[in-house]
Parts: structure tokens; C-alpha cells; sequence
């Protein structure tokens, strides 16, 4: 059943860990089942006693796995915990979204650091890249003095955009020219001006369901309509309804994360991204693609974003370090050559460029490897933050509940037994020291209302554990 790769650099007891998961996770081994004992495991995986104890004490905390007394190490029967289905448009209706109260009360939890945080993606400060931010940070000073305070140029720091490029180059086999790209204040900022650049006060705008509370705030923001587009949790937007969609009505353009989308985490194969292209091209609209998780699948396979398979100008595709470095440094991106001219008016009026040493740090923080060595050291402690997370709900919610099975990023979406009020839920968790994200605010049309948002993207302690719990106890007393 088992052999591992001394080759690799993956810690040998998470190389355990993940045979075993793939193993339960295929059938091989089925609840109920007894796992070889400490000595044969480490014989037949060629690894240390201690290793397979390692391995086998992370998978009872996950709850894969339990220990029985004098007999050995069994596999648990899994919770009911399904996974959730398919979540069909509103109607089709095109509407305003109309959270703003409840939007305020949750980034008050968000931002306040006396609650555990549970209510926002972040995935970087699972494990902050801090140090070798800061160094980076200093050798651009030492390097730069005083030119390194100055105001970048519209577009962006040159350094910056010519890393991006390269890593495009390097991880998904695009090129893109450097005069490509615009550097902005956050995925947010590119979000922004991508919008600002192809539709106009009054105009619809497709997005997925759920989608990104923060796409919605935008779009209203902007005077326009959202219309939500069935989207499945194994393809993200189903084609045969944004077809429909797009026969109804006048869509300017489509907002869709295409790798990781929030809140649901799904990414969408390739064979359906090169489809959206020739949808896009007959029904003559634009894409604004969201790919700030990117780079945050945990088998860190970056799929290629759907302009760069079909070199498409229709689409526009953002990207951020907000996720992957530092959120509070507030650089994104954009990559677009058709709109590039019209993006660079747009920044010069909005925010006229952006911080030049966040951007001088962050090139160098990818030009030299530092990037890549953090990453790599990231994805797998979201995944076992994921795994904790999963187990933990599966162990503590009542067993209608339905999850999401995250590959990436740092959120599980829930779908909890009908009737249960998630903004109850929410309020009651800011009482007893929790941020949560409701249901609610991922829909423009106040759907959602019995589901929610949990982010693992924080470093893993006791705390967030008995909130899981309580937050379990809490959702049965609610049902
Ligand atoms: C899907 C998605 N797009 C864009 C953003 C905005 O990113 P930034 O913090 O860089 O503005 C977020 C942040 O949560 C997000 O989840």
C-alpha cells in the first residue's frame, strides 16, 4: 500500500499522512479498517517507528483515524458531512446587492483582533512570511535610499511587473510582456478598475453563487446589477446556464475566479475555461478573471488562467500579493493588453500609482527565490489546517451539515441544516469572542442565509479548535 519518497523535500511523516488520506479517500482503506501496526508500517514504508508515529498521531487529531486501546489504529467512520451540491441561480433576476449593515458588523468582527479569526481569507498568516519580508524590505532601502520613497510610475514599479511576468512564464509556460501588466492597490484595485474599464453605471454583471462578498460591494458601489450564474463545486460556473443567462440579457461582462474562487474553493478545469473562452467571443462580452489564489492549490499545480490558453482579449485577469505575501502591503495586479491604455487612465485618476517600496520589496522577494521557498512552505500547513478544519466539523456539527472539500486556499464553505440562521449564528459567535462570515453576504440576492464561511488561514491553536466546537454546539442548539 505504501512507499515513500526520501527524494522528495516533503517531511517523510506528512508523505505517511497523505498515503494513508489517499488510501481512505479511495475506498482502499474503509472505516472500521485497522491500519498496519507502528512496526509493520515502518517496514513496508521504509521509514522510522517514530515517523509512523508522527503520522498516525497528526491523522487522529484530523479525526482520519483512532486509536483503539490494546488493538491498535482503526479508520473512523466519516461524519455525514457531504459534500455541498450545486447552488442554482436566483431566478436569473439581475439585482442590487443589499448587505451594507450586515457588511459593516462583519468586518468589525474581522477586524478586531480580540476574536478568533474565523470570518477572513487570509491565507499568508498561517504562517507570516514577516522575516524575510523584512529583510527583503531592508536590502531595497540599503540598496535605494532615498529614491526608494519616491512615487512609482502609473503602471508600476518595472522590477515588480517583470517578476510577475516571470512567473507566469515559470509556472503556467505564459508569456506576457511586462508593458502588460498594471500594478494596483490589491486585488481589490484591480477588481475596480477592470470593472470601471468595461461597463458603465446601470450595466449587469454576471458572478458566480456564492461569490466574493467584495465583487458585490463593487458592483453596487458602481451603480450596476449582479446576476448569479449556477455554479458548481467541481466546475465552478455552469456553461449551460451562462449561456442562458447571456440570452436574457445584456451582460457587459462576467466576474469568475477560475482557480480557488471564494467561498466555495472551486477551480475550474481546463477543458471548461477554454469552453467560457468561445462562450465569451459568440455572445461578445468580457471576462474579468479573479486569480488571486492562484498560487494556492495545495498539490501547488497552478492551473493557467483562461486568457493565457486561449490568448484571449476579452479577458482581463487579476492577481494580488494579499493572499501569498501580505495583505496589508496592498499590491496587486492586472494583466490585460487590450485594456492596458484605458486601466493606466483609470489609475492615474483613481489612486495615481502605487506604493513604490512594497512593490521594490515584493521584486525582490520573488527575484530572489524567497517567493517560491514561501509558498512551497505554506501549502502544506493550509492543507492540514484544511484537514483539522474538515475533521473537526465532521466531529462537531450536527450531521446534516454539508462542507466544501477544499485543494487550496484557506476557506471550508458550510451549508448547514435548513432553518438555522447564520447571522443569528454570527452575532452570537462575536459574543462569545468568534468572527464568522454568514451565508448572506456571498449573494447579491440574500441567499444563503443557513450556510457560512470558515477560514483556516491563521496559525492553528487550541483556541481555534474549541471554537470549531462551540460553534458546532451553537448551530445544534439553532436547528
Ligand atoms: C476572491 C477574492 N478576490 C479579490 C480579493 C481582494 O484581494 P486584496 O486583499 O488584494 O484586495 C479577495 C480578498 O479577500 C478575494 O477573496
Amino acid at each position: 500500500m505504501l512507499s515513500v519518497n526520501k527524494q522528495d523535500d516533503t517531511f517523510l511523516y506528512r508523505q505517511v499522512i497523505d498515503l494513508i488520506s489517499t488510501n481512505i479517500d479511495s475506498g482502499t482503506l474503509r472505516p472500521g479498517d485497522r491500519l498496519p501496526s507502528l512496526r509493520r508500517m515502518s517496514q513496508s514504508a521504509r521509514v522510522s517507528i517514530p515517523t509512523v508515529r508522527q503520522a498516525y498521531v497528526e491523522l487522529e487529531r484530523q479525526r482520519r483515524i483512532e486509536s483503539r486501546p490494546q488493538s491498535g489504529f482503526y479508520v473512523r467512520p466519516r461524519a455525514a458531512n457531504d459534500i455541498v451540491s450545486a447552488a442554482p441561480s436566483s431566478r436569473g433576476k439581475p439585482v442590487c446587492f443589499n448587505c451594507r449593515s450586515l457588511m459593516e458588523r462583519v468586518y468589525d468582527g474581522i477586524n478586531n483582533p480580540r476574536l478568533v479569526p474565523l470570518g477572513i481569507a487570509n491565507p499568508c498568516m498561517a504562517r507570516p512570511a514577516a522575516k524575510t519580508l523584512h529583510r527583503a524590505m531592508k536590502r531595497v532601502m540599503a540598496r535605494r535610499e532615498e529614491s526608494s520613497l519616491g512615487y512609482s510610475s502609473t503602471l508600476g514599479e518595472i522590477s515588480l511587473r517583470r517578476q510577475i511576468a516571470y512567473h507566469y512564464l515559470d509556472t503556467v509556460g505564459a508569456k506576457i510582456e511586462p508593458e502588460h501588466i498594471a500594478i494596483t492597490n490589491g486585488g481589490q484595485e484591480a477588481l475596480l478598475l477592470s470593472l470601471r474599464a468595461v461597463a458603465s453605471p446601470g450595466d449587469i454583471i454576471a458572478v458566480e453563487t456564492p461569490t466574493y462578498h467584495g465583487l458585490l460591494e463593487l458592483i453596487d458601489s458602481l451603480g450596476m446589477l449582479a446576476v448569479e450564474v449556477e455554479t458548481c463545486p467541481e466546475e465552478g460556473v455552469t456553461l449551460s446556464e451562462l449561456r442562458r443567462t447571456l440570452e436574457k440579457h445584456d451582460v457587459k461582462a462576467c466576474m469568475f475566479s477560475t482557480t480557488l474562487g471564494n467561498p466555495l474553493g472551486v477551480t475550474m478545469p481546463e477543458v471548461t475555461r477554454r469552453e467560457l473562452v468561445e462562450i465569451l467571443e459568440e455572445y461578445d462580452t468580457v471576462l474579468i478573471e479573479d486569480d488571486v489564489y492562484g498560487d494556492l492549490r495545495f498539490d501547488g499545480v497552478r492551473p493557467v488562467p483562461a486568457q493565457f490558453l486561449k490568448h484571449s482579449k476579452r479577458i482581463i485577469t487579476c492577481g494580488s500579493f494579499s493572499k501569498t505575501a501580505a495583505p496589508g502591503y496592498r499590491i496587486g495586479w492586472i494583466v490585460t493588453e487590450h485594456f492596458i491604455d484605458k486601466i493606466a487612465r483609470l489609475k492615474r485618476a483613481f489612486s495615481c500609482s502605487s506604493g513604490l517600496l512594497q512593490q521594490l520589496t515584493l521584486a525582490d522577494f520573488l527575484a530572489s527565490g524567497d517567493y517560491a521557498r514561501y509558498l512551497k512552505a505554506l501549502r502544506p500547513i493550509l492543507k492540514q489546517n484544511a484537514e483539522r478544519m474538515s475533521a473537526l466539523v465532521a466531529e462537531h456539527f450536527p450531521a446534516a451539515t454539508r462542507t466544501s472539500r477544499p485543494v487550496g486556499a484557506s476557506v471550508l464553505w458550510l451549508e448547514l441544516p435548513a432553518g438555522v440562521d447564520s447571522i443569528q449564528l454570527f452575532d452570537d459567535a462575536i459574543t462569545a469572542g468568534i468572527s464568522i462570515a454568514p451565508g448572506q453576504i456571498f449573494s447579491p440576492a440574500n441567499r444563503y442565509r443557513n450556510c457560512l464561511r470558515l477560514s483556516y488561514g491563521h496559525p492553528w491553536t487550541e483556541q481555534t479548535e474549541n471554537a470549531i466546537r462551540w460553534l458546532g454546539r451553537q448551530v445544534a442548539e439553532l436547528c
